[in-house]
């Protein structure tokens, strides 16, 4: 049945009776009255009270479970509130009293949804926003439909923005047409607290104002942005603000006009503010230029910190490179001081095989948002230095790019659904660790509520394959700090070798991994590019040592000698081989471990992900494979005899 797939991790059913007494009546606690009655489990004959409090112990839109009553200071917090306390339900816990507060206050998806329905790097079919076509800009009842169940799964995880529209931006998003079909989406979406954002593109005043320049300083190009935020706020009242990748990759920005992210990001600022909306200022750009791309970031804003406006903030990807398998954390997120930061996770797997390999993300945000950054010394988390807790802000945000597409289960691979809930529940509290959030989401997608039987046939073993899934993939792609080495432009397998289509050389696998007779690996030393120098000691130090820089980010750091030592007294040629190979051998382990649950969950859904597997098998050779032959012509060694042979075909 598609529709196992298609409920992802909501999936009450045969409910308890249970009466809801609420204070006030509004379309949000409307809905949490229906999912409380839809999804009950405790008590038969029950009585729920919703409660409205002034306290301290309750922020935002948090919310405080105590007995048989939920407290809240917004009508959200009680949906918040009440999805908890079902998720409790579902999952047995019986604990009395329960509070949470969300680490952020915007918790949004970024949709790479292109105007003509397709997605940048999606690969769950088409956009569930946009098509082509004459009805493209109406609602259909389908639709609506489909935006409920979206919304609701959003709601549910405690998601609360979404950008409609992909970072690389058609102006035409902000002519009347579109604006009305955003109208309309909104609409259904508002009740579900979640509050729409658009990608705009920098030189939409002339593309679609007909102005002769997007100078932002210039008046009629301010006043254009200006009317247009009127004009949106007029349709939209609570519309969340402006997503903006400018000079990055080709797309317009203020320095086309010699002027700087600042200009350009303050008069964004300017438009929205007597609104109420905020501006998500991308750090991801970089240019072909003799300085390793991966520090070019921080050196283009931290000259900037201090200069935003209040309602700007800057959103940077969790590595300073672009969403690689492993890379340290971005040294941007310790660095701007005075300016809010706020991290981008990818949930849809560009670099991580697609809507194929069975990758649990979660433990990847979790390595990053616990990563220290020492930026006030110890503790100094990039959790902590983007959820307020070390600055004072008026807001806080986290954003995920969405893998979210027409397909009929949503995302793809059903195991990609998890990296979707764990977007949620990380953006909601992150400090949660991603083991619990793989048991909920086991449970919830799974199992029926509070059942016990599946325990150690089905909830153990799969939960220790989605925990070590990600370092499984780390391993047959990108061992020991290896990155990029994807083949361009679909970035799906491996091509360490250099290619003659590339038409720049950071665009190129050589330039990252610089495999030569000697070693391999990119030099970010003192030595090398010196990108350490942009991290606070002593993590500097310890990166720029290849004695104490941790083995997981080994070559991303250094140019290591093929007979250089590891910790484990293997020398680094062998340690690859076996880093592969144990990639390899682990995904076929996965398929024995998935093989092994026939018969305990809807046939459907089993062999959907037993077919996804082989796929993925397959894959991990070709990775294999294919990277040892190719850095074997460098190490000029044997593959180890103990391990399986690459197939030379
Ligand atoms: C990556 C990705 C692009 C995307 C870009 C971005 O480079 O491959 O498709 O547009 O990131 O985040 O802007």
């Amino acid at each position: 049945k598609a529709e196992d797939g298609h409920q992802l991790w909501l999936r009450h059913t045969a409910a308890k009776q249970v009466k809801v007494v609420s204070p006030r009546k509004s379309p949000v606690l409307t809905i949490a009255v229906q999912e409380i009655k839809n999804g009950w489990l405790g008590k038969d004959g029950a009585e729920l009270k919703f409660d409205f409090v002034k306290d301290g112990s309750v922020t935002d839109d948090g919310f405080r479970l105590e007995g048989n009553k939920i407290a809240a200071k917004t009508d959200l917090g009680i949906l918040y509130g009440s999805y908890e306390l079902l998720r409790r339900q579902y999952l047995g816990k019986s604990d009395q009293n329960y509070a949470s507060n969300p680490s952020y206050s915007r918790r949004i998806l970024n949709h790479w949804d292109n105007l003509d329905g397709s997605v940048e790097r999606g690969y769950a079919g088409a956009s569930i926003f946009w098509r082509q076509g004459d009805s493209s800009l109406q609602l259909s009842e389908a639709d609506i439909a489909l935006y409920k169940e979206y919304a609701r799964a959003n709601a549910s995880i405690g998601i609360n923005g979404t950008v409609l529209n992909n970072v690389n931006a058609s102006a035409k998003i902000l002519t009347i047409a579109y604006l009305q079909k955003v109208q309309a989406i909104a609409t259904v979406l508002r009740p579900y607290g979640l509050k729409v954002y658009l990608s705009v593109n920098f030189s939409s005043p002339v593309t679609v104002g007909k102005l002769k320049t997007a100078d932002p300083l210039v008046p009629a190009v301010r006043h254009w942005w200006a009317a247009k935020a009127k004009e949106i706020y007029s349709l939209i009242p609570d519309f969340g603000g402006f997503l903006v990748k400018a000079n990055s990759e080709g797309q317009p920005g203020p320095q086309n006009f010699g002027r700087t992210h600042v200009d350009g990001a303050n008069m964004m600022a300017d438009a929205l503010s007597p609104f109420g909306g905020i501006v998500m200022w991308r750090a991801f750009v970089y240019q072909p230029s003799n300085e390793d791309r991966t520090k070019q970031a921080y050196n283009e804003f931290l000259k900037f910190d201090g200069k935003f406006k209040k309602n700007v903030i800057i959103q940077i990807k969790n590595g300073p490179l672009d969403f690689q398998p492993r890379e340290p954390f971005s040294p941007l997120f310790g660095a701007m001081i005075k300016t809010p930061v706020m991290p981008e996770f990818q949930i849809t797997q560009e670099y991580l095989g697609w809507s194929n390999h069975l990758v649990f993300l979660s433990t990847l945000w979790e390595e990053c948002l616990q990563s220290d950054t020492y930026r006030n010394g110890k503790g100094s988390t990039v959790a902590a230095c983007t959820d307020g807790t070390m600055d004072k802000r008026t807001f806080s945000a986290i954003a995920g790019v969405s893998n979210i597409g027409l397909e009929r289960n949503w995302t793809g691979h059903i195991f990609a659904q998890a990296n979707w809930y764990a977007f949620g529940r990380l953006a909601w509290d992150n400090k949660l660790k991603s083991e619990d959030i793989a048991d909920e989401w086991i449970r919830q997608t799974f199992l029926s509520p509070t059942e016990k039987k599946m325990e150690r046939t089905f909830v153990k073993p799969i939960k220790e394959m989605m925990m070590q899934s990600r370092e499984v993939a780390v391993d047959y792609m990108m061992p020991l700090g290896l990155h990029h080495i994807f083949a361009e432009g679909h970035h799906y397998g491996p091509a360490p070798w250099f290619s003659n289509k590339a038409i720049r050389a950071d665009w190129t696998s050589v330039y990252y991994h610089n495999a030569d007779l000697l070693g391999v690996g990119f030099n970010r030393s003192s030595t090398g590019s010196n990108a350490v120098e942009q991290y606070h000691e002593p993590l500097r130090s310890t990166f720029n040592s290849l004695e104490s820089c941790p083995e997981e980010y080994l070559l991303w750091f250094h140019h290591v000698p093929w007979t250089y030592k590891l910790k484990n007294g293997n020398d680094l040629w062998t340690a690859l081989c076996y880093r592969y190979d144990s990639g390899l051998q682990r995904v076929r382990a996965f398929q024995r471990i998935w093989d092994s649950t026939k018969g305990l969950i809807d046939d459907e859904r089993f062999r959907s992900v037993q077919s996804k597997l082989k796929i993925q098998s397959r894959d991990a050779q070709v990775w294999k494979d294919a990277c040892l032959l190719y850095f074997q012509q460098f190490s000029k060694r044997e593959i180890p005899y103990d391990l399986e042979r690459p197939i030379y075909e």
